[in-house]
Parts: C-alpha cells; sequence; structure tokens
C-alpha cells in the first residue's frame, strides 16, 4: 500500500507510525504537521498539563492553516481539523509511548543528559528498526546518539519555528547514519511537503551556522556606534531582502536563546571565536530579563 509514497527507499521499511517526545512549541508544530500529512502519531510529555498545553498549540495552528488552505470552505476546514486529530494519540508513558514508532522524534528540553538518557531507555522498548532523530539545535547529535546501540538508525530532524509555516528541515548525518536511514527520514520529509536538506554533524548545521554570526555582527556593529538599529533593520529588510531585520529576528529567536549558543560555541572552540564574539548589550538585555517578544521587550518592545 505505501509503496506508491516510498517508491525511493530501497526496501520494505516504510515510517507509518511517528512518536514525538515533547509537546512544546516544536513537539507541537510537529506532531500537528505529521498528522496532517497522514502518519499516526503519538505525541508524549511528562504530563497530562504539558499535553493540553500542547494540544492547545495544535488547535490554535490548525485552526489558521485550514482557513488559509480552504478560504471560505467551511466544512473543507473542519475536515482538514477533524482528519489530523484523527491522527494523534497522546501519552504520558514514555515507554508505552515508544511501542508503535517506526521514527521517534525527540523534541524535549535542550539538555544532553537529559536528551540520552530519554534515548537511553527508548532504546531498550523502541522496535529494533525504528529510526531515533532528535530536534536539538545545539548539542552534538553524535553525543546524544551515544546513549543508544542504534547509531547507524540516528540521525538530527531540525525543524524550524514556527514548523507548520517554515518549509525547511535540516536532516543532521553523523559519521555513523546510514544511508538507508537518510533516506527514509528524506522520504519522510517530502511526504510532510517539506524541504530536506542534508549536513553533517557540525555546530549550527547550515541555517543557524550562518544566521548566528550575522546576528552577532548586527549588534556588535550598533555596539560600535556605526549605525542605528532601526537602520540597520531596515537596511537587511530593503537592501538584502530579509523579512524580518536582524534585531526583530533576534527578538524573535529569544535573547537568552542566541546568548546560550554564542557562549556554547565560544566554550567548545570548534569555530572561529570572533564569529560569536561577546556583545555587552546582549548580555545586558539577559541579565534584566529582557529577552525578546515573549517577555515582552528585547531590542523592541512589544507591548
Ligand atoms: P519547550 O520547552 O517548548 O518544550 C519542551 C517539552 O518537552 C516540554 O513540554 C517538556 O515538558 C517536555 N519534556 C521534557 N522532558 C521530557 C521527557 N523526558 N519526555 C517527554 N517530554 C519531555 O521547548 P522547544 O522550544 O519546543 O524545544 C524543544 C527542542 O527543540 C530543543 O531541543 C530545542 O533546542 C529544539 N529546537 C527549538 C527551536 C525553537 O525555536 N524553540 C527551533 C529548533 C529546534
Amino acid at each position: 500500500l505505501l509503496s506508491h509514497n516510498f517508491s525511493s527507499t530501497s526496501n520494505n521499511y516504510a515510517v507509518q507510525n511517528i512518536s514525538v517526545y515533547g509537546s512544546g512549541l516544536m513537539g507541537a508544530g510537529i506532531v500537528q504537521v505529521a498528522a496532517q500529512y497522514g502518519f499516526k502519531v503519538t505525541m508524549v510529555d511528562l504530563n497530562q498539563e504539558f499535553i493540553d498545553r500542547g494540544k492547545e498549540i495544535i488547535n490554535a495552528s490548525l485552526k489558521r492553516v485550514a482557513k488559509k488552505q480552504h478560504k471560505d470552505d467551511k466544512a473543507a476546514q473542519n475536515a482538514l481539523i477533524e482528519y489530523t486529530w484523527s491522527n494523534i494519540e497522546t501519552d504520558i508513558d514514555s515507554v508505552r509511548g515508544a511501542e508503535k514508532a517506526d521514527l521517534i522524534v525527540e523534541a524535549i528540553v535542550e539538555n544532553l543528559q537529559t536528551k540520552q538518557n530519554l534515548f537511553q531507555q527508548l532504546d531498550k522498548v523502541a522496535k529494533p528498526n525504528a529510526i531515533f532523530a532528535s530536534n536539538t539545535s545545539s548539542l552534538p547529535i553524535s553525543e546524544i546518539a551515544k546513549a543508544t546501540q542504534r547509531q547507524d538508525k540516528f540521525a538530527g530532524l531540525h525543524f524550524f519555528n514556527p514548523v507548520p509555516q517554515m518549509k525547511l528541515v535540516e536532516i543532521i548525518k553523523t559519521s555513523q547514519t546510514s544511508k538507508e536511514t537518510y533516506k527514509i527520514l528524506n522520504d519522510v520529509i517530502m511526504k510532510m511537503e517539506k524541504a530536506p536538506v542534508i549536513c553533517k554533524d557540525t555546530p549550527g548545521f547550515i541555517v543557524n551556522r550562518l544566521l548566528v554570526p550575522y546576528l552577532m555582527e548586527s549588534i556588535r556593529l550598533v555596539e560600535r556606534g556605526e549605525a542605528s538599529m532601526k537602520d540597520v533593520d531596515t537596511a537587511m529588510k530593503l537592501g538584502a531582502g530579509m523579512p524580518m531585520g536582524p534585531f526583530e529576528l533576534c527578538d524573535f529567536v529569544g535573547l537568552d536563546t542566541l546568548k546560550s549558543i554564542v557562549d556554547g560555541w565560544r566554550k567548545d572552540g570548534k569555530i572561529d571565536a570572533n564569529l560569536v564574539a561577546t556583545s555587552k548589550i546582549l548580555d545586558d538585555l539577559v541579565e534584566s530579563g529582557h529577552l525578546g517578544r515573549k517577555s515582552g521587550k528585547g531590542f523592541h518592545k512589544y507591548v
């Protein structure tokens, strides 16, 4: 039945059931998109409160997507919403949540030890053929994979926020990830009508590796008094075709997130430290709790 959709895979292994761990901002988005495109999805989190919050995120987003796809057709909107929910189950038992999975996508807290603990546990209970993927933005995939006995079936699957809108998914191949695993993940992403790109397991993968130094240089340019924040935002929007200026983007990403990425990269020394040199403005804003959109103020005000 599935050979039609998965004609490019070389064996019969095809993903039907996906378990997503973490029902936060990213997890909920991944669950929604997978379910929308016909995968049977189990959304797993630590307790019912987190699951309910994830469901609310999906509900709000799904309504927007349905309206956009079927403008004046209320029946078609409802059909899409009902179809998507019919593909979603939830679980607060992490072992049970993995039982059916052909693919496990992890989108829990950004902490190496916590991710390793989860995958170590799942490795013992998941199907032997199940593929494991992490949505981490900043941790090495190979370090997380070491917690398992299936490093050939382990990769990074890096989605972007907001998941239902952002077309790109970076597939991260470690030196152990098999070709077969990569191909299957590529097919899954294509079925979600997203655009996969492939990258080695290096800091920031493609997008953040280029974006973070650009954001930091924008901050330092203003810090050096060479231009105003407002003019830098305008310049990059109108002169470089960016949908958001760098300061708007910093606020969208979260200044604490940006700071923790550059601090981490400086510490592990894998990329040129000048590219991620610290900035006093950034450090001061984070210190005073101005973290961007989510706190109402960052470089810009949002009240
Ligand atoms: P979040 O804080 O919104 O959600 C994390 C969820 O994981 C929470 O609901 C938490 O209860 C749950 N969780 C924690 N431990 C768990 C466990 N052992 N089992 C099941 N659930 C557990 O975080 P967010 O922003 O969704 O990020 C998740 C991951 O995605 C992180 O690794 C992050 O680096 C990555 N990421 C984040 C992006 C962003 O823009 N926020 C973009 C791309 C990747």
